[in-house]
């Protein structure tokens, strides 16, 4: 038996976790334990330069919970990377550049990611570090009034307002394609069964329901704004190799934007959620 050993990289979120390799984490059974608690204290593990090829990280999330083998063309991995010839969803990974929850806008039934996987396998000359913040810190930061109003609302989230960010601009055209793209509505406040609170908020968010466009509009960015404060982000600079799991139950994430014909290619790996937004 190990035990883990964890430096924590920020005061909010994010730690860094040293001494395992693949065998360990293939062979021994009290690291998924550890890990899991760990990435509920911390939102984000990070396992410098673990190498892991993708059928490997595939076999090591398994061990910590159930592998969402739905995507892409390998079972359980999906190739993060802007050339479309490696991803048929390049062109919808620029949205990933503004901060966002994954699994937002998907249907009822579908839970959010319980967490996700990445391990860089080509970095960006300039850019590409993925950013995290803690939207549990930002809850337990807000004032007693406000985490009771707050908990009142609902929220909804579609991929027209991901795509409106990226074209502030759009044409009727391009209005109208976004139109019919998923869309969803979520309770502001994320009360887990563990009993923390996180915000469901980023770049998904449209508009609060029944509130004034505008006034709905602010709060969302007060909250985002707030969220990803410098002192409740943590930025990784990747070296190839390097493994990082988050929990996207309450973080939110985005990478800094990088060029198009990057070589950049991330292999990612989603934990399937068992927790319903409510
Ligand atoms: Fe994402």
């Amino acid at each position: 038996m190990s035990i883990l050993t964890i430096n924590r990289l920020t005061d909010s979120i994010g730690a860094e976790v040293v001494g395992v390799d693949a065998d360990h984490l293939l062979n021994d059974d009290s690291l998924p334990d550890q890990i899991l608690r760990a990435l509920e204290e911390n939102g984000v593990l990070v396992f410098p330069k673990l190498s892991l090829d993708p059928e490997t990280q595939v076999a090591v999330c398994q061990q910590l919970g159930e592998v969402d083998l739905s995507t892409g063309q390998e079972p359980g991995i999906m190739r993060v990377t802007l050339d479309p010839s490696k991803s048929a969803s390049a062109l919808y990974l620029r949205g990933t550049f503004n901060w966002h929850i994954d699994g937002c806008t998907l249907p009822p039934g579908q839970n959010p990611a319980a967490a996700t996987v990445l391990t860089a396998v080509a970095l960006a000359e300039h850019g590409g570090q993925t950013e995290f913040a803690s939207t549990y810190s930002a809850y337990e930061s807000l004032i007693p009034e406000k985490k009771d109003r707050y908990g009142k609302l609902r929220v909804r989230h579609t991929v027209a307002a991901t795509q409106r960010l990226l074209t502030p601009n759009p044409t009727p055209e391009q209005e109208a394609s976004w139109a019919g793209g998923a869309a969803q509505e979520h309770p502001l406040v994320w009360r887990q069964r563990s009993g923390r609170c996180s915000l469901v908020i980023g770049a998904t968010a449209e508009r609060v329901v029944g509130m004034d466009r505008d006034a709905g509009r602010a709060l969302l960015d007060d909250l985002l704004e707030r969220s990803t404060r410098p002192e409740r982000v943590y930025r990784h600079e990747w070296s190839v190799g390097d493994m990082v799991i988050w929990d996207n139950r309450g973080a939110l994430h985005r990478v800094q934007p990088y060029e198009e014909d990057s070589p950049r290619e991330m292999i990612r790996t989603s934990l399937l959620g068992d927790e319903p937004i409510k």
